[in-house]
């Protein structure tokens, strides 16, 4: 036998000692589930998306006291436009009977124990795709206006709140829009709905299944002029600065898993609690990989998400979030 007082295998003999000893904790309260919304009559499978549903605004109601009974207690809306209500001006984003208003009326009325949070960009609205309002130069060159998109994000946030919702998550990336929507909306009495900003939102690659859920990708360029350059982290850590400085409640990192230093230093640079978005692709990357019977999708995501957990995120929005709620409440 080797001299060995040593042995930190001892911390693991047992599953009940691993429980006593476990770092990290993942529970349905800390899942926020994305959910897909469309005018239609009817749930309908997302191709690109494959487990996930754009749902009626009736549909999602019967979801969501499904997903109640799961623990899962806050959802975020996105909406599927119909391409006749896409304008350059994206007006319909503010349109108080449109989807989302819609959206969170019913799910107030018939499910009021949910927290009901709303996504906050124009692109689902805008006919250029863009997350802000574009102007397209003579000499061919196209610009994201930042101050312009800012005042349409105000109305929009605005809409939302005056419809009920508890949390606006403006996931734009114009400079300046977290400041601009609390002034907004506390001006007009609403100062109990809570701002969680997309703090560092990367230029992704990994956002491409839900463009294709929302039919909502760029027409013409990318999102490199807002949406952050996948090499920086200072940069995530300057934007933690001007949200919290500009009255966030929420800061949110996205994508999670290829950036788990990002959350981690954003953890610990400030107070306020931090959210991270498990987003499209990182979900596609686990289904497909257990669709080919490659991974163990139950152990796959469960480990996901507590990494992210462990990395500092206090909540995850994830698409995985009914099916891992129904794996938590299986565990011992
Ligand atoms: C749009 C928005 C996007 C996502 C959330 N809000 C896409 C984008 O910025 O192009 C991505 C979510 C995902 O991929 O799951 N403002």
């Amino acid at each position: 036998m080797m001299n060995l007082p040593i042995r930190p295998r001892r911390n693991r003999k047992s599953a009940n000692i691993r429980g006593l000893v476990r770092e990290t904790s993942l529970s349905p309260e800390h899942l926020i589930c994305p959910v897909f919304v469309h005018e239609g009559d009817g749930n309908q499978p997302i191709s690109s998306l494959p487990g996930c549903t754009r749902w009626s605004v009736q549909g999602l109601v019967e979801e969501a006291k499904r997903l109640m009974d799961l623990g899962i207690r806050t959802l975020d809306l996105f909406p599927a436009i119909p391409d006749d209500k896409k304008t350059p001006d994206a007006s319909e984003a503010y349109n108080p009977d449109g989807l989302i208003p819609r959206t969170i009326y019913a799910l107030k009325s018939e499910v009021p124990g949910m927290t009901v949070m709303t996504d906050v960009a124009l692109d689902p609205y805008n006919s250029d795709g863009h997350d802000g309002l574009v102007e397209f130069r003579s000499d061919g060159t196209m610009e994201i206006l930042n101050d312009d998109s800012v005042e349409v994000l105000c109305r929009q946030a605005l809409c939302h709140a005056d419809a009920g919702a508890d949390i606006i998550s403006p996931s734009d990336m114009m400079d300046g829009r977290v400041a601009a929507i609390r002034a907004t909306l506390d001006s007009e009495a609403l100062d109990d709905v809570s701002i969680m900003a997309y703090t560092a939102k990367y230029a992704s690659a990994l956002y491409g299944p839900f463009r294709g859920a929302l039919e909502s990708a760029p027409k013409e360029g990318d999102k490199k002029t807002y949406q952050m350059d996948p090499g920086n982290i200072r940069e995530a850590l300057r934007e933690a600065q001007l949200d919290e400085a500009e009255g966030a409640d929420i800061l949110m990192v996205k994508p999670a898993t290829l950036y788990l230093d990002v959350i981690a230093a954003m953890r610990s640079h400030v107070t306020l609690p931090v959210a991270a978005y498990h987003v499209s692709g990182e979900y596609l990357m686990i289904k497909s990989a257990a669709a080919s019977g490659w991974l163990d999708e139950r152990e796959a995501v469960l480990e996901t998400l507590t990494s992210i957990r462990r990395a500092g995120a206090d909540m995850i929005l994830t698409y995985y979030a009914p099916q891992a709620a129904e794996w938590l409440k299986q565990e011992r």
